[in-house]
């Protein structure tokens, strides 16, 4: 069996354990971060691509941010397409000149493991934790499992940073945990394809056949998102199917372009909601995936699981610098609170923009909230506000 002693343990290195390692370096304090998968794994995991204002300048802020300034496409607007026709709401005229960054999840995990390894600090792949014991006392101890070796990490707190499947919030007891999930009736399909962008800004689009959105990486790469049931699989979906379906949903009257190029990758994913209340149990501290899903229609997922590790990091900076344990205190409190606001968005643009099989009084209302959306400033600048900063409001 091997032993570490460690201030913080971090389960998990997805965005949220690696910015939290990270910003704990710079505040002097240690932390052992353990992944249950390979760096290859992690690096390549294609999932969120919008970063928001204020989290892009934190990753600025803590030195992280340098190839995302460099590499980012930074946005000011969306276009939303519905009855065939396109509207384009100012996101950044709406909300104080801020912008967003279009800059790919396992971009900002690649420059976080670049980080972690150039600093010395602990990062283990290929380490799966299976249990978390003792949070209620001051020596809370993860076990996991390295190499067919068993491992048993000695902390002051431990970080669940382990996303939706991991193992923290399974240590809470059911009689303190809340759980609240909704549950949509659709998945995504998405796809990342060898083909330049036909647009500039984003497109989400509500199409009587399904969801669509046009995303992008770089000036080579598209990234596209078609709404599908949620027993669908990539079998039935040929690329050809894929490319037709998506063209379809696109077009207007004016603009029918897509842009069409080899798949890179694909995969479908299961829309949900879930809140994990409390996001803290004695010593254990959940962030990101492992306390709370957002449907991906407001692009938030990610910006929510950093916004958590950056009231994180500043409570354990106030226990370790001050011993004050106040901000320890309040980080559930204060994390739910933007976390429901995330929910609500999310929720917002999920259904304004999925249509209905079968509720066609459902459908009405979509459509009733889209002209809302478009067409009356204060609603635009609602969801521009939420769109580019929901996490600094
Ligand atoms: P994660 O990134 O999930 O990281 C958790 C890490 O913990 C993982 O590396 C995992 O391997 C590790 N782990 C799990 N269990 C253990 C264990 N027992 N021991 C050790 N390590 C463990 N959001 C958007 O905004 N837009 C999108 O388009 C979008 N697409 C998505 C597509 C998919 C398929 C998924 C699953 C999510 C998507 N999201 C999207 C959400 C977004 O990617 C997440 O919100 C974000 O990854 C959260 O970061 P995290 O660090 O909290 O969790
Ligand atoms: C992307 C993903 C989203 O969920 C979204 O709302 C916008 C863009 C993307 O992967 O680029």
């Amino acid at each position: 069996m091997k032993e570490f002693r460690t201030q913080v343990a971090i389960v998990g290195a997805g965005p949220a354990g690696l910015l939290l390692g990270h910003i704990l370096h710079l505040q002097g304090i240690e932390s052992v971060i353990l992944e249950h998968r390979s760096r290859e794994y992690v690096e390549k995991r294609v999932r969120a691509g919008v970063i928001e204002f204020g989290i892009a300048n934190l990753l600025e802020d803590v030195g992280a941010g340098g190839r995302m300034r460099r590499e980012g496409l930074v946005h000011r607007g969306i276009e939303i397409r519905y009855d065939h026709s396109a509207h384009r709401i100012a996101l950044s005229e709406l909300a104080d000149g801020r912008t967003y960054t279009v800059y790919g999840q396992q971009e900002v995990v690649k420059d976080l493991i670049a980080l972690r390894l150039e600093q010395g600090a602990a990062l283990y792949f290929e380490a799966e934790v299976s249990s978390i014991e003792d949070v209620t006392t001051n020596a809370p101890i993860v076990r996991a499992s390295m190499d067919g070796e068993d491992v048993r990490v000695r902390a002051d707190f431990v970080a669940g940073c382990d996303g939706s499947y991991g193992a923290s919030h399974r240590t809470i007891p059911g009689e303190v945990l809340r759980r609240y999930e909704r549950v949509y009736p659709f998945s995504w399909l998405g796809i990342l394809a060898q083909a330049a962008p036909a647009t500039e800004e984003l497109i989400y689009g509500r199409h009587e056949n399904g969801f669509v959105l046009y995303s992008m990486r770089s000036a080579s790469i598209s990234r596209l998102y078609l709404g599908v049931r949620p027993e669908d699989t990539l079998e039935q979906w040929s690329d050809d199917r894929i490319w037709d379906e998506l063209t379809e949903r696109l077009s207007t009257d004016e603009r029918p372009e897509v842009n069409r190029g080899p798949i890179l990758e694909r995969g479908i994913t299961a829309m949900r909601s879930v809140v994990i209340e409390p996001m803290r149990y004695g010593r254990l501290f959940l962030a990101g995936d492992a306390a709370h899903i957002v449907p991906p229609t407001g692009a938030k997922g990610m910006n929510l699981a950093l916004a958590d590790v950056r009231v994180l990091a500043e409570a354990f900076d106030a226990y370790y610098s001050k011993n004050d344990e106040v901000l320890l205190d309040a980080y559930s409190a204060k994390c739910l609170e933007r976390v429901w606001r995330a929910e609500e968005f999310s929720n917002y643009m999920t259904q304004m923009l999925h249509p209905s099989e079968d509720d066609a009084f459902e459908n009405g209302v979509q459509r009733a909230r889209l002209r809302q959306a478009t067409q009356n400033r204060e609603a635009a600048t609602v969801l521009s506000r939420n769109y580019v900063d929901l996490n600094s409001l």
